[in-house]
């Protein structure tokens, strides 16, 4: 019996059990394979998962905080694992843990089009981000970040040179306008607490418009308020949860080997809140 899980701190909001127990039982395969949440901090993260493999594991997602680590301790990973610094998805295989990383690949997926020669604005400098940032300039955009505080950027600066940086409140590499991008892609958790998101970042309100495609990596229940603010100027939306079920159907793919029943986990993804 094949065990997977995802592993993060706190997990319970996490709807990778549902999504993946539901595709599982659409492939045939709910009798074999089971997912589950598993809480593990910071500290525990190594030897929880250096156990896995004796307890049945096959694999599994990790999510925040621990995509840094997860790449860390692998035995071998996939060279995009490797450039973009963070790992979500592992494989317990011939006493190995090897490290994958499928944000990136979701995130491509969710959007609309492919992002090729687009000016694309990143706003975050966490393991979120440092994957839309790999994955977008992969894809042949140009991309800028923002961040609030400078010293992560820094870090997204010096491991993934040519990529431009603003910081909030001044300390600019250079100076960039809204109306530049024809992507803009949230991964800061504003919002999902409360706070209005065009206090908090760098964006107009009213300032997006039918060319722009606007991406939150981030969900909670329903669609977020940048989101709504975007789609109520013309833009194209992509739901984080899109980006969930998509990264979540390329781990189930490396898992398994089958083609992942993307309908059916979308449907498990969105039902959790009634949408
Ligand atoms: P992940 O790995 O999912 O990207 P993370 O590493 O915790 O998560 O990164 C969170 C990002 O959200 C960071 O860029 C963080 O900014 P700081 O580097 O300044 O901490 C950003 N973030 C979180 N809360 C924010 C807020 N209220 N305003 C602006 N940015 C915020």
């Amino acid at each position: 019996m094949p065990r997977l899980a995802v592993l993060g701190h706190p997990v319970a909001h996490s709807r990778s059990p549902a999504m993946h127990t539901a595709a599982l039982t659409a492939l045939g395969l709910g009798g074999e394979w089971t997912y589950e949440a598993i809480d593990v901090a910071p500290e525990d993260f190594e030897a929880r998962v250096r156990a896995m493999a004796a307890e049945g594991f096959a694999g599994a997602n990790v999510t925040v905080p621990h995509k840094q680590e997860a790449l860390a301790c692998a035995d071998v990973a996939t060279e995009m694992a490797r450039e973009i610094g963070a790992a979500n998805t592992l494989v317990f295989v011939d006493g190995q843990i090897q490290a994958h990383n499928t944000d990136a690949g979701g995130l491509i997926a969710a959007l609309p089009g492919l992002p090729r020669g687009a000016r694309a604005l990143v706003l975050g400098a966490g393991g979120a981000a440092r994957a839309a940032v790999w994955a977008l300039r992969t894809e042949g955009a140009v991309v800028d970040i923002w961040n609030r505080t400078s010293a992560r950027a820094q870090q997204v600066d010096i491991e993934l040179p040519g990529v431009r940086i603003q910081v909030k409140g001044g300390g600019a590499v250079t100076q960039f306008d809204q109306d530049d991008y024809q992507l803009i892609v949230n991964t800061t958790a504003v919002g999902l607490h409360g706070e209005d998101p065009f206090d908090e970042l760098p964006l107009r309100r009213g300032a997006f418009g039918e060319r722009v495609v606007v991406a939150d990596m981030v969900y909670g229940a329903g669609p977020s308020t940048l989101l709504q603010a975007a789609a109520a100027t013309g833009a194209k939306v992509v739901d984080g949860i899109e980006i969930l079920v998509q990264q979540g159907a390329l781990s189930l793919q490396i898992w398994t080997g089958r083609e992942p029943p993307l309908d059916v986990m979308r449907a498990a993804a969105y039902s959790l809140d009634g949408r």
